[in-house]
């Protein structure tokens, strides 16, 4: 049976406090009283720079998911460009399913509030755990990688840019599940509106991420998501983002103008392999970049092999992250099975078929064919000739 949503929230690690613009603002209200549309707010998540996320349960289904709430300041009703943006992109978004991208079930509004209701992910951001835990090692890093690229692929086949891509929106559950959050939705704060590098607090957020042609404000593809990705795993790696800066300005100007310190001389420890795999994400250009996050995922796997090999039969410690490919060669291995005897049981039951099919048809051609009872034919040969015949007690002798 599954858990009620009450009993699964309770899990979350997130926690904070809650309070719910109201249509005039004014009035903050418990989450638990408010209802959008088939959704029961339960408690705030968090808060970004465009939005509020709530944990809610979607009554219909008994399910938990994650509501964002666009803020009113970010997005209103008399943005109606904006508007239709935000509804086509979280449309787009909403028909990109894969295990590592963040669901969206739908999108709403209710009282001018404009919210999208997501897959709720129990567990933590990638900032959240690298505040907590510092890098991980490079067999958990690999998977987080691996399992992002394969995401970005995913949603590069489908058209869909994130635009971005960075710690914050990358979430891993307490599977080991990496989910990536927040696909297209950039699109309304970075190019609805014009983007404020000289102002902090603005509603882009920072440019720790950014690619040099976001910084440009030039047209991107899916390798300015490639780029920020690359800056992302080097703040995976190494425990901080490359570029630092006292405002949003000078970081993005290190974006365009500066190669960032090498990563190998802050983590000496890594495979020189992975420093140039980041260091290829993170190149300038575009065209000097992975093509695409398949090529990149082919790099990230043939590393992953090498380790294991050169690790031989030694033990990959996997501390905060509990499955793995192992796991999920496993479960394929278990489905393949599943599918064969499933294949035998079908082969049996086709032979059993023919069998008693042949056996039928013996069976009638035999009662056809059948020799005739020569008592009943003589009688009945007696009969058709001289009447009945009576039976004598000499008959039987
Ligand atoms: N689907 C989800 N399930 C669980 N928690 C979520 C989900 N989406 C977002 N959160 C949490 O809610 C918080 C706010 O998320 P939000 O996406 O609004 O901001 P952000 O990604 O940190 O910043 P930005 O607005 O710049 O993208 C984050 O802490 C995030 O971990
Ligand atoms: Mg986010």
């Amino acid at each position: 049976m599954a858990n009620s949503p009450r009993q699964d929230e309770s899990q979350n690690e997130n926690s904070s406090g809650a309070s719910i613009h109201s249509d005039s603002g004014s009035q903050p209200q418990e989450p638990g009283d408010r209802m959008l549309g088939e959704f029961r707010l339960l408690r705030k998540l968090g808060r970004g720079g465009m939005a509020e996320v709530y944990l809610a349960e979607q009554t219909s289904l008994r399910r938990n998911v994650a509501i964002k709430i666009l803020r009113q300041d970010v997005l209103d009703d008399t943005d109606s460009v904006l508007l239709k943006r935000f509804e086509q992109e979280a449309l787009a978004a909403a028909g990109l399913t894969h295990p590592n991208i963040v669901q969206v079930h739908s999108v709403g509004q209710q009282d001018k509030i404009h919210f999208i209701a997501q897959e709720y992910v129990r567990g933590v951001n990638l900032h959240e755990y690298l505040t907590k835990n510092g890098p991980p090692d490079v067999p958990v890093a690999l998977h987080i990688m691996k399992q992002v690229a394969a995401a970005l692929q995913a949603a590069s086949d489908a058209g869909v840019v994130h635009r971005d891509i960075k710690p914050d929106n990358i979430m891993v559950n307490r599977k080991g599940e990496v989910k990536v959050a927040d696909f297209g939705l950039a699109q309304l704060t970075q190019e609805g509106r014009k983007v404020n590098l000289t102002q902090e607090g603005t509603t882009m957020g920072t440019p720790l991420y950014m690619s040099p042609e976001q910084v440009h404000g030039r047209k991107i593809d899916h390798r300015s998501d490639i780029y920020s990705f690359g800056v992302t795993c080097y703040h995976l790696l190494s425990g901080e983002p490359p570029f630092r800066g006292e405002t949003a300005m000078s970081v993005a100007i290190q974006h365009v103008n500066e190669d960032p310190p090498l990563l190998s001389q802050r983590r000496p420890d890594l495979p020189p392999a992975l420093c140039a795999i980041v260091q290829k994400m993170m190149a300038k250009q575009p065209e000097k970049r992975y093509p695409d996050a398949e090529s990149l995922l082919k790099d990230l796997r043939k590393l992953s092999r090498v380790i294991k090999d050169e690790r031989g039969t030694q033990m990959i410690s996997m501390d905060h992250f509990v499955t793995g490919e192992k796991d999920d060669e496993k479960a394929h291995a278990s489905l393949i099975d599943r599918l064969k005897s499933l294949g035998r049981v079908q082969h049996v039951a086709l032979l059993s078929v023919v069998c008693l099919v042949i056996f039928g048809l013996t069976a009638a051609v035999g009662w056809l064919a059948r020799p005739g009872d020569p008592l009943k034919d003589a009688l009945r040969n007696s009969e058709a000739s001289n009447g009945p015949v009576r039976s004598s007690p000499e008959a039987g002798s």
